[in-house]
């Protein structure tokens, strides 16, 4: 059995993810370590919050809380979400740990020792009023271009001119409003990328197997975009990871932070300490350190497409530059962006599905079955209400749900709650069982390769495909002629829900124990041969008609909830 380290982007702290966040990274990434672990691999999965940085520190402002304080409890309410939508992370840690602070600090170390980091004095904004340099997104001011009253320090959305910040006029603070501003010299460090540049090129390079919205997006930033210029890895803010050369005091960079786009990374390994000092996992090093085992690891990063540049490119940088033996990403599959409702979602304005809600409306399998089974690969794709009741309604209530019910009820009625006796399968049978198993190798090979919407018809043609033996063979028909052939059909329906529910774990792990549970299945493992799936359940094996699995949503409820999360429109 192989062993996979799976690592999703890791969310900011600042408040409740929507659900095209959710579908981005998260929810994917927990589908193929449940594909995974089901499969009889050995897997470590990881997420954390991604706690540093300007939001944080505003976000906390905002909500009258001491930063460390703030994140502390967005920590565990994301933890709890997440378990509301049953990721299954092996450990979910922060990037404001013990563990990422000291390893941040050891990875910086190193860089200086290897001559990769470089000390500059640039000039930047404070604010006397905010006692703070300014980060350029919070300065604002009148376009020197057009004469937009509001565009920020970086860019003019106005006009889309890319300003330095010194250009504006009448620039103010936009956490204060304050204009008291000046311009002042301060250190910081940056990482020599540039030096590094043909290593991550050939290393780019070689991922032939690669996604081509990975491949394509890095090799833009490599070539002709300004990804690997020499980078400052550090900040003027209080809250971060202090700088520091390893264990000892960096002289000259007292009082500033690590950029968060450096620690948060490494938070990857450090989330794996994490899980070892919280007492959950034995060794930490067998997933990461390539002398201590990790060779054989593969290691999976899952992500939306505006992290791929900093996962192809600047992280890779931090590892090869070490060059220590740590273990780099063998794939990255990466995302583009679900828009809600004919526009985009917007947490500034509400507008969308954020997974607090969503767990309020529905039970988690039916949003990770319609976001799994839309999501966003080869283009941008559109959640609206009409196709998620639409959707959910046919194939988790009409395909799954009915095929479920219907079977353990008719059984119930005509005979017991128990596998019926009957003859050996017949004909119908052993063609049922040839499309099964084709579709389970169509199913396996998508998966594996992490083909998620692919993956998901499959699954869904699995489904069908016992609604359609159903219907044909017709037990309910042949019972009254021929009792024990209808006893052999209801067994194949037993056995058919029991195989589903193995199948569906990785979609919909609710419904799906609840079928095993109500088959009182104890095999659950992945089924090698379907012939011989479709006879575990022999005749006089208990079982019980489950709970409704899924309910349909309604017009009404439906009109309700597009009503209730348009959020404020401008
Ligand atoms: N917090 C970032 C985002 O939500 C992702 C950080 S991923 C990591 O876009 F590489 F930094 F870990
Ligand atoms: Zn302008």
């Amino acid at each position: 059995m192989a062993r996979h380290l799976i690592t999703s982007a890791i969310p900011y702290i600042n408040g409740i993810k929507h659900l095209g966040n959710l579908v981005g990274s998260q929810l994917p990434a927990d589908l193929y370590a449940r594909y995974l672990r089901g499969r009889g691999h050995e897997v470590l999965f990881l997420c954390a919050t991604d706690e540093h940085g300007t939001p944080a520190e505003l976000a906390a402002a905002k909500a009258g809380k001491p930063v460390a304080d703030y994140c502390a409890e967005m920590h565990d309410v994301q933890a709890e979400i997440a378990a509301g939508f049953r990721l299954s992370f092996d450990y979910f840690g922060r990037s404001s740990s013990p563990q990422n602070h000291a390893l941040t600090q050891a990875f910086a170390g190193r860089l200086a020792d290897m001559g990769l980091i470089r000390e500059v004095v640039e000039e930047q904004v404070y604010s006397n009023a905010d006692g703070r340099f300014l980060p350029d997104r919070y300065i604002e001011g009148t376009c020197p271009n057009c004469g937009f009253e509001s565009a920020r320090g970086d860019q003019c959305d106005n006009c889309t001119k890319q300003l330095d910040p010194t250009d504006l006029i009448d620039a103010r603070s936009t956490i204060s409003g304050s204009t008291d501003l000046e311009v002042r010299e301060t250190k910081h460090l940056y990482l020599r990328q540039s030096a590094l540049k043909d290593d991550i090129a050939a290393w780019i390079g070689s991922k032939t197997d690669w996604p081509i919205l990975t491949t394509s997006i890095a090799k833009k930033w490599l070539n002709d975009g300004d990804g690997l210029q020499d980078r400052g890895i550090t900040r003027d803010l209080d809250w971060g990871i202090p700088v520091k050369k390893g264990t000892e005091d960096w002289p000259g960079m007292e009082g500033k932070v690590f950029y968060v786009w450096f620690d948060a990374p490494i938070e990857y390994i450090a989330c794996a300490q994490e899980w070892v000092d919280a007492g959950k996992g034995a060794d930490w090093e067998r997933w990461w350190r390539t002398d201590k085992g990790a060779d054989d690891v593969t290691y999976t990063q899952f992500m939306g497409k505006d992290n791929v540049p900093f996962h192809t490119l600047s992280f890779p940088a931090t590892i090869l530059g070490s060059q220590e033996p740590w273990k780099l990403v063998d794939y990255i599959k990466s995302f583009n962006y679900l828009n809600y409702d004919g526009g985009q979602f917007s947490t500034s304005r509400g507008r969308g599905v954020f997974m607090d809600q969503a767990l309020e409306i529905l039970p988690a399998d039916y949003w990770r079955w319609w976001l799994l089974s839309h999501a966003p690969e080869s283009s941008d794709a559109e959640f609206t209400w009409e196709n998620f009741q639409t959707d959910v309604n046919k194939d988790l209530a009409d395909v799954l749900g009915n095929f479920v019910s219907r079977i353990t009820k008719f059984c119930r009625s005509k005979f017991s709650e128990a596998v019926p006796e009957g003859p050996d399968y017949g004909p119908a049978e052993a063609e049922l069982i040839a499309n099964l198993s084709a579709k389970l190798a169509d199913y396996e090979g998508h998966m594996d390769t992490m083909e998620v919407r692919k993956s998901a018809a499959d699954l869904r043609a699995m489904w069908v495909l016992g609604n359609e033996y159903l219907q044909s063979v017709a037990p309910w028909t042949t019972f009254k002629t021929d009792p024990a052939k209808a006893a052999m059909q209801v067994r194949m329906g037993l056995n058919l829900c029991r195989l589903y529910g193995v199948l569906s774990a990785p979609f919909i792990p609710d419904a799906s124990a609840d079928i095993l549970a109500a088959m009182n299945a104890s095999d659950v493992t992945w089924p090698d041969d379907i012939t011989e799936a479709v006879s575990a359940l022999q005749a006089g094996h208990a079982f019980t008609v489950p709970e409704i699995t899924f309910r349909k949503i309604t017009d009404d409820e439906r009109a309700d909830w597009a009503k209730r999360f348009a959020g404020i429109r401008d």
